[in-house]
């Protein structure tokens, strides 16, 4: 029976043990690369998003999906200091729920981690048609910076990035330590510069009304901008080249999360302060749609009779600092996400290809995705395989859409991991856990009542995307992985795959090339 197919937590164990990666990542190291991590699209675009789904309520969005998040982090936390290994919330439930359940885990982690490179890639292109636009005077015409959802044909922008990331991935080009460390920088000096000149020019009567579209507006924006959060996983993904990872793991969790919270409480007050966020309505008092054809044709309307609002804006951060007379500084800022964003792209989708590796490692994937390329030691097969599928969302669809679907597969696997937690409480009492979960009882239930409450706010479609993509994997699974299975015909797992070269690790080690396995 496939739930009982368990990898034992001390057979997982001990295949970590026998990894070569050399652990070089600290608590601070490790907190950049959460923070890296986690902003990008989210705060840089979304906002506009969250501000046409709740108006100036959306700080109480960004409050909302921070704790639901802050919840969740608690729980794998305790997780990740137990079973520090790759794999992240599939691993973990291969060994407490089994199988089938980690299947559909790794499945929806491939939603979270593809659809969210697709998402960041058409946040980027917003911030590059605007700053070729606003400092160069180059217009990209609309057809080919947009979607069709959008009006246009094809986010031509979108499409280039995705491609230079993953011939990046594929020919495994490591960025210097100083490089990654110094976008974090960039990206968290355009915030405080942002938030320095946005929060003093604020107008209190900016926040009337605070709530515009009720609380239920505000539950669907926290949905949407949950978005913002994701990404802090990413930290313990990397449990296994980290020093102490019962420690620095869930410090680094939970420091990467809280830090960005505060960012983003700031940015929000700013920009609703600074600028207004109402909502964009229709003649019936009704919010159009976020992301849809027919608010981009009233945002057309209105760009015509001389009014911006922010929630038209592609690029919301750059134009609110334009719109408050620092149209320099609002370009530079378009020049920070410009620079960052891609490493955000590239961060989902190295987080993509480990999570396929672990699966086929396991044998529930075919082994031709664990392919590495002979020179470059890298996944390219299954890089290839994603990146194709990235390319063509991100060509096509909006990157609220795209937030939104892959929130869908994120807040499945962050559920599962909060049940997770409990049940090896339970199950598993007397093993170590260098960090727990405080309040597990109550914590841990929050934490699944949160995901399942955003998961039930977010958009029908896609909600509906994920059982459909669900059904696909169960396919696929019956097909395939039943048979195969490695813990199904007893053979133990092996570390392959993990010599590929690991993007994150050159946050700190790009001048100790020794450690990456020839
Ligand atoms: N949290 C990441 C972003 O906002 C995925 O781009």
């Amino acid at each position: 029976m496939i739930f009982w197919r368990v990898k034992s937590l001390d057979t997982i164990l001990a295949t970590a043990e026998k990894k070569s990666l050399n652990r070089t990542l600290g608590v601070w190291q490790l907190t950049l690369l959460g923070v890296g991590a986690i902003i990008g699209t989210g705060i840089f675009v979304l906002t506009a998003e969250a501000a046409q789904k709740a108006g100036p309520g959306m700080m109480f969005a960004f409050i909302i999906a921070g704790f639901v998040c802050a919840v969740a982090a608690l729980c794998y936390s305790e997780l990740s200091s137990m079973v520090p290994v790759s794999g992240s919330a599939y691993t973990y439930s291969y060994a407490v729920l089994g199988e089938f359940v980690a299947w559909i885990v790794g499945w929806a982690l491939i939603l979270e981690y593809s659809v969210a490179a697709g998402a960041v890639a058409v946040g980027w292109s917003g911030y590059f048609v605007g700053l070729l636009s606003n400092s160069l005077g180059i217009e990209i015409p609309f057809a080919l910076a947009n979607g069709p959802f959008a009006g246009g044909i094809i986010n031509l922008p979108a499409v280039v990035i995705c491609m230079l990331v993953v011939g990046l991935l594929v020919i495994g080009t490591k960025e210097s330590a100083t490089f990654n460390a110094a976008l974090v920088v960039i990206k968290i000096i355009a915030l405080t510069i942002f938030i320095a000149l946005a929060l003093p020019v604020s107008n209190m009567e900016n926040f009337q009304p605070f709530l515009p579209l009720g609380s239920t507006g505000v539950v669907a924006a926290a949905a949407s901008i949950f978005f913002a959060y994701v990404g802090f996983d990413a930290v313990s993904t990397a449990a296994e080249e980290t020093k102490n990872p019962q420690r620095n793991v869930p410090l680094a969790l939970i420091g990467s999360l809280g830090i960005c919270t505060i960012f983003y409480l700031f940015i929000s007050a700013g920009v609703i302060g600074s600028v207004g966020a109402q909502p964009v309505m229709d003649t019936a008092g009704k919010a159009f749609s976020p992301g849809s054809l027919a608010l981009a044709e009233q945002c057309q309307t209105l760009a015509s009779a001389g009014q911006h609002p922010v929630v038209c804006s592609r690029e919301a951060l750059a134009h609110v600092l334009r719109q408050i007379g620092w149209e320099k500084i609002g370009n530079l800022l378009g020049l920070a996400a410009f620079l960052a964003l891609p490493s955000v792209i590239l961060m989902m989708l190295f987080g993509q290809t480990r999570i396929f590796f672990v699966m086929a490692r396991d044998g529930l994937l075919p082994e031709v995705l664990s392919r590495i390329h002979s020179r470059f030691k890298t996944p390219h097969v299954v890089t290839l395989v994603t990146g194709v599928g990235v390319t063509l969302a991100a060509a096509f669809l909006p990157v609220g859409k795209l937030a939104d679907i892959s929130n869908s597969g994120t807040l499945f696997a962050f559920m599962v991991v909060a049940i997770t937690v409990m049940i090896l409480r339970v199950r598993d009492k007397k093993r170590p856990r260098p960090f727990r979960t405080p309040a597990i009882w109550f914590v841990g239930p929050l934490a699944v009542i949160g995901c399942i409450t955003l998961f039930l706010f977010l958009p029908t479609d896609a909600k509906l995307v994920f059982p459909i993509w669900a059904g696909i994997g169960l396919v696929f699974y019956f097909l395939y992985g039943y048979r195969k299975s490695h813990v199904a015909l007893g053979i133990c797992a092996s570390a392959g795959g993990e010599n590929i070269i690991n993007p994150l690790r050159s946050l700190v080690d790009s001048d100790d090339k020794s450690s990456i396995p020839k």
